[in-house]
């Protein structure tokens, strides 16, 4: 059985004040059953990593270079990010990918380090609504799946996340059927390449404007094992019965 997982990604925002939010957390949390994550910023790893010590959350990045050490100015090794608490870490988020022009092959780079250093890969992967418009949403999706995991993925070391790059922070969603398609999509390819094993044990992150509202309808579609969830992490209030939904779910 997998468990399932409620993973919030505060992205660029964040500092000390805000860690209050993961305290809150921590306190009305405490009974889920489903896996609690918050990837903060690189700034407040340690001390969320600290906060969360022996409670039901655990601390992801949102990033890691590919390189173990070196010339890198401005970037985190993943000896960094395991060393200030984190067990996981967020790879090829659609934002990294256009932001920082990241390949699939870079992410497939920095899943092996990640792997390396005892972290779990959160790879994310989804289409921009002119190839979702053009029908191209399985095979943009499917490329990016064969070119971001290399060869050793498990349901330990790896979580996907389809996060269509237009639903997200838009407050638009898929149809649930659209989810389903791609959800069931992935487990199909994982099955293909990597055996059923690992294909049952994977866990799928649907992510894109996930709120308390729309939550329970998501948890309840095919093959969803959780969410990758932005703006409605950052706040524990938000975040809660997102996490109630899940774990109802
Ligand atoms: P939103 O939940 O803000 O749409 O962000 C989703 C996301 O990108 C999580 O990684």
């Amino acid at each position: 059985m997998r468990q399932k997982l409620a993973a919030g990604n505060w992205k660029m925002n964040g500092t000390g004040s805000d860690l209050a939010e993961l305290a809150e957390l921590i306190q009305s949390q405490g009974t889920a059953t489903s896996e609690l994550m918050i990837c903060p910023p690189a700034t407040l790893l340690s001390r969320a990593a600290d906060l969360a010590q022996n409670s039901a959350l655990t601390i992801g990045a949102q990033d890691c270079h590919s390189e173990q050490a070196g010339a890198h100015t401005g970037d985190i090794s993943a000896a960094m990010l395991k060393e200030a608490g984190a067990t996981a870490v967020i790879l090829g988020h659609s934002e990294r990918r256009a932001d920082h022009s990241e390949s699939s092959n870079t992410v497939a780079a920095k899943t092996q380090t990640a792997w390396a250093h005892g972290l779990t890969a959160l790879v994310c992967l989804g289409e921009t609504l002119d190839e979702r418009e053009a029908g191209d949403t399985l095979k943009v999706v499917g490329d990016q799946l064969a070119a971001s995991l290399p060869e050793g993925a498990t349901g330990a070391n790896t979580v996907l996340a389809y996060e269509p790059v237009w639903a997200i922070g838009t407050g638009k969603i898929p149809s649930l059927a659209q989810i389903a398609e791609v959800h069931d999509f992935l487990r199909a390819e994982l099955t293909t390449r990597f055996g059923p094993q690992m294909a049952e044990a994977t866990r799928l992150l649907y992510g894109g404007s996930v709120k308390p509202g729309n939550a329970a309808e998501i948890f309840a579609t095919s093959n969803v094992d959780g969410a990758l969830v932005g703006g409605a992490s950052l706040k524990a209030a938000d975040f809660s019965p997102i996490i109630a939904a899940l774990d109802a779910s």
